[in-house]
């Protein structure tokens, strides 16, 4: 297939990373979780003693971080100036403060522009909130992927049960609507289905059907 942009947007656990790690290896296309992106600069304030509510000081830390990728299974892995930082960038601190740290314009600013400097080396699958709208709006696929809050906390359930960590249904509920809320009434390039995008609901789906399901509308999309 050509080099294209494949935008896939949606919101906290609808399985977006999954599914686009598949495409891209299925296509050969690069893959970019620019939530992890978001993530590490969430890691390094933490890191580095800085409040994740205090903008001016998260973006001070800007100038000094290098994000990067490199392929790895079952995830991408992630760099953070060097250091592996693929587990710690899921800790529960670090998704406690990360819809703070991407609300600030500055942190965006910066992300985006890294996003679409990886996207210009060719075929791509992008994952996140704002691909379809705002990184990648001449993609051409956009994918808006859904599911409900209680098969999404369900999945972050047993994904952090295989993880040894400890918090209930109900908490993990409760925090996947709480940040929904958060990227969905953000100023800066919320959450948002693009006009042009295909919604699709991954309630009830498994991970082949998903992907089967998306194959089918870059099919319609492209023509292939
Ligand atoms: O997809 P994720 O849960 O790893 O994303 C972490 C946070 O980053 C999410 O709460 C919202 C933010 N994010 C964003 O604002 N824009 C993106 N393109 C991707 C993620």
């Amino acid at each position: 297939m050509e080099p294209i942009q494949i935008a896939i947007d949606g919101p906290a656990s609808a399985g977006k990373s999954t599914i686009a790690k598949i495409l891209a290896t299925d296509l050969n296309f690069v893959y970019v979780d620019t939530g992890a992106m978001y993530r590490s600069v969430t890691l390094a304030a933490l890191k580095q003693g800085v409040n994740p509510a205090a903008e001016a000081d998260v973006i001070a830390l800007l100038p000094h971080l290098e994000i990067s990728f490199a392929p790895g299974n079952p995830v991408q892995k992630v760099f953070l100036n060097g250091e592996e930082v693929t587990d710690d960038i899921r800790s529960n601190a670090v998704t406690g403060n990360v819809s703070a740290v991407a609300s600030y314009g500055a942190v965006r600013t910066a992300m985006v522009a890294q996003q679409r400097q990886i996207a210009a080396q060719g075929g791509v699958v992008m994952d996140g909130r704002d691909i379809g709208t705002t990184v990648l709006p001449d993609a051409e696929v956009k994918v808006f992927l859904i599911a409900s809050v209680k098969e999404r906390a369900l999945r972050r359930f047993k994904e952090n049960q295989a993880k040894g960590m400890t918090e209930t249904l109900a908490e993990i509920e409760a925090a996947v609507e709480k940040r929904d809320y958060l990227d969905s009434h953000r100023e800066i390039s919320p959450l948002k289905k693009a006009a042009d995008a295909v919604e699709l609901d991954t309630t009830g789906l498994s991970i082949d059907g998903v992907v089967d399901a998306v194959k089918q509308i870059i099919a319609e999309k492209v023509g292939k």
